[in-house]
């Protein structure tokens, strides 16, 4: 149910990106509150995949729903490449083992998600990682909302701009000129249910 909602909802992006949700929803706000919440507080990390795609529909909803994120004077100092060739992910990830030799299997820090997202951020910009960390989580919600699986992934951009031997990985997604590889989202079909990792209430606090 409260996946179907937020279809829905996210729904009313495909025609103008600046619909307000209440104008084509016809849940009460109370019942907005809650599938939008339930979304959030179900959202899990996922690091096993079913090896089936996501159709390019679905990633395109992610994908808006991802750049409507709020993000620095609305200058959107990001760049998107999303890999779901299948292909171009095998030849991404031969480069990454080959770059690190020592390692049994760099690559598996993909997760083995069958479709990754590579984001940039504009090196000029002092807040871009922000925008680009803002970008991921609508990505993720919005996944969550269409029954994708995800994962925030920090180890392949490590991977990638430490090394010169994976120059081809950079070339291959070709950013512009002053964008640096600054995360990546993994998405798929999950094939596991992660329990909630435990957070702590007590790193927030109200000022009397
Ligand atoms: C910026 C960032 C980088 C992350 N990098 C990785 C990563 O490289 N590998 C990984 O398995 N998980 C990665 N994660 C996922 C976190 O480990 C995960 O969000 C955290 O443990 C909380 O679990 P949850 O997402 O299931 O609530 C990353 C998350 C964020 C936000």
């Amino acid at each position: 149910m409260g996946c179907l909602c937020l279809i829905s909802m996210t729904s009313c992006i495909e025609g103008n990106e600046n619909v307000n949700n209440e104008s084509c929803s016809s849940l009460s706000q109370e019942e907005i509150s809650k599938v939008v919440v339930d979304n959030i507080m179900s959202r899990r990390s996922i690091r096993k995949y079913k090896p089936q795609t996501v159709d390019r529909e679905i990633l395109d909803q992610i994908m808006k729903c991802g750049i409507n994120a709020p993000n620095g004077q609305n200058k959107q100092s990001w760049e998107v490449r999303v890999v779901d060739n299948p292909q171009v992910m095998a030849d991404i990830k031969t480069t990454l083992n080959a770059a690190y030799p020592n390692m049994p299997n760099a690559s598996g820090c993909f997760r083995d998600a069958p479709v990754i997202v590579f984001i940039a951020r504009a090196t000029s910009y002092d807040f871009s990682a922000y925008d680009c960390g803002l970008m991921a989580e609508n990505m993720v919600l919005a996944a969550q909302s269409l029954g994708v699986g995800s994962i925030c992934l920090g180890s392949p951009v490590r991977f990638i701009n430490d090394n010169p031997a994976c120059a081809p990985i950079l070339e291959r997604l070709s950013f512009s000129d002053g964008y640096e590889l600054s995360l990546c989202v993994g998405l798929g079909y999950a094939d596991e249910t992660p329990e909630a990792k435990p957070r702590d209430i007590g790193k927030v606090k109200y000022v009397e």
